[in-house]
């Protein structure tokens, strides 16, 4: 079976860049992701490619290569179903606000809705993709709505988690590490699995195109980004030891990461990893394994999620701490919002935390982020409920420019590793600030031996002074 026609529910940060890059690879294959907020299909078309509403190096290159040609984005989500031989869905799987699992179980609403209507608008049999993450059995649930809510069609699940990092999408895209198909045994099945499979051989090699039953698909998922966290939490966890003892949180992971069998990537001593995956995969996982009654592995994995609120928290402790135990009334600065370096989402963004914590001790913040809109800052901390939204308004702000956001600061913290800060004019910063001058890197991007010699007091996470 060759598919020729796509619809992917959900045009976020997964759906938008896939689906573009399976356009762009694959041009005989119409590709329409669809969404319900129209506001976000509208940037999507946006004639202006810096307004499409995820950044990430190199997307707006191949949307503009494959849109109108091959690729569309649409809110026609019923004629897109009914047009399409596969059904990707790519819509969020927040954690639970509400009800039993509040705060740690996958919020499935979002998943059902589409089940129910896919289910609706489907008149042919169609191939429908897992492509969000998922709890490990949710396809059952899927196939159950489709086959007693459906119109008689034969409707065949696929799990396909997506493991792209935001920064590195397109790339990540292009060249996966590999890539995981789940599907039933049946002929049916597997001739599901094999069409899936024929759309991602147009350019990814066949050795890494891995196909598995499917609960083992939903749950690799889940443990990749758990065994990924852990290792982040792992060496945040050496960082405390390292500045106790004098030892350098940098040298220790180079000196573990030369192990072949531990590796070098994701060593990176931070103040707390953030991103809209790990916190809430993590809780599910811890979900999952409690509902099974199985304590121990979920306390295991719940001390990753314990050791990063920590992090957090003992990094903005140290910053009060360092600066004469108050900074009630004084200006901080804060280069980077977003969680990591290279994309505009801040979901779950330390600097989310750090931020509030200061302004619980009355600081008066400045931020800066080159990709970070205003409007989204101010929401992530309105989100946190801790002050009213005038309060927040008035006790931070945001400058345009790093040069004034820095400006009379008594300190600077660094939250996201952007390439950028790292070119300042350092001295200038310097001359422009109250002093003493203190710098407190929460992602080891600047060089402690130039900073002191300016004159700053300069942090860093994992090494002691
Ligand atoms: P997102 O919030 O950026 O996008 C989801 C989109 O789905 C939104 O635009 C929303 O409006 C839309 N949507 C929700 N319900 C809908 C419905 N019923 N019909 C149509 N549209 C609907 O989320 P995301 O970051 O793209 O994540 C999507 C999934 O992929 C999640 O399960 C996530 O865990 C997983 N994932 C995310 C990443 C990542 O880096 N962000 C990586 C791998 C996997
Ligand atoms: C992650 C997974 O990497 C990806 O495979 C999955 O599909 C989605 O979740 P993402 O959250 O986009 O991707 O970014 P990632 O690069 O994993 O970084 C997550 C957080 O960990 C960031 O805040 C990052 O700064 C932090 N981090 C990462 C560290 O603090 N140290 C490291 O060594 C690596």
């Amino acid at each position: 079976m060759k598919i020729k026609n796509i619809c992917c529910i959900g045009a976020g940060y997964v759906g938008g860049p896939t689906m573009a890059v399976i356009a762009k690879q694959c041009p005989n294959i119409k590709v329409t992701v669809v969404d319900i907020n129209q506001a976000r299909i509208d940037a999507w078309n946006s004639d202006d490619f810096n307004k499409l509403p995820i950044f990430e190096p190199g997307l707006a290159e191949i949307v503009k290569e494959a849109r109108g040609k091959n690729l569309f984005f649409s809110t026609n989500i019923d004629k897109t179903i009914d047009e399409a031989d596969m059904i990707f869905i790519s819509v969020n799987t927040p954690t639970k606000t509400y009800g039993k699992g509040k705060g740690m179980a996958a919020d499935l609403k979002y998943i059902e809705l589409c089940a129910r209507q896919i289910a609706k608008a489907s008149k042919q049999n169609k191939i429908v993709v897992e492509k969000s993450t998922l709890p490990v059995r949710t396809a059952s649930a899927i196939k159950s709505i489709l086959d007693n809510t459906g119109n008689g069609v034969q409707f065949q699940i696929l799990s396909n988690p997506e493991f792209l990092a935001e920064g590195t999408a397109v790339q990540d895209l292009l060249d996966p590490d590999r890539i995981l198909i789940g599907g039933g045994s049946s002929e049916k099945d597997q001739k599901a699995v094999d069409a899936l499979a024929d759309i991602y051989a147009n350019w990814v090699p066949k050795d890494k195109i891995l196909t598995t039953n499917v609960w083992s698909s939903e749950l690799s998922k889940l443990t990749a980004n758990a065994f990924l966290a852990q290792r982040v939490s792992s060496i945040n966890a050496m960082s405390e030891i390292c500045e106790k003892t004098g030892a350098d949180v940098r040298e220790v992971s180079k000196a573990i990461g030369m192990d072949s069998r531990i590796g070098s990537k994701f060593l990176n001593a931070s103040v707390g990893f953030g991103g809209s995956c790990f916190q809430k995969d993590i809780l599910n996982l811890v979900y999952i394994a409690k509902s099974y009654g199985l304590n121990e592995v979920a306390d295991y994995w719940e001390q990753v999620i314990l050791m990063n609120e920590h992090q957090k928290n003992r990094f903005s402790d140290n910053m009060v701490s360092t600066l004469y135990n108050t900074v009630s009334g004084k200006k901080i600065t804060f280069l980077g919002w977003a969680f990591k370096k290279d994309t505009n989402d801040t979901r779950e963004s330390a600097a989310i935390k750090v931020a509030d914590n200061l302004l619980n001790e009355q600081a008066k913040i400045s931020v800066y982020d080159p990709k970070v809109s205003e409007e989204r800052i101010y929401t992530d901390l309105d989100y946190l409920n801790t002050r009213s939204s005038d309060e927040n308004k008035s006790l931070l702000t945001i400058n345009k420019d790093p040069y004034d956001a820095c400006k009379d600061s008594h300190a600077i913290t660094i939250l996201t590793e952007w390439d950028e800060f790292k070119s300042y004019d350092w001295k200038s910063i310097y001359k422009n600030m109250q002093k003493p001058a203190f710098v407190f890197d929460g992602r080891g991007l600047l060089n402690k031996k130039e900073l002191e010699e300016i004159g700053f007091v300069y942090y860093n996470i994992g090494t002691g002074n």
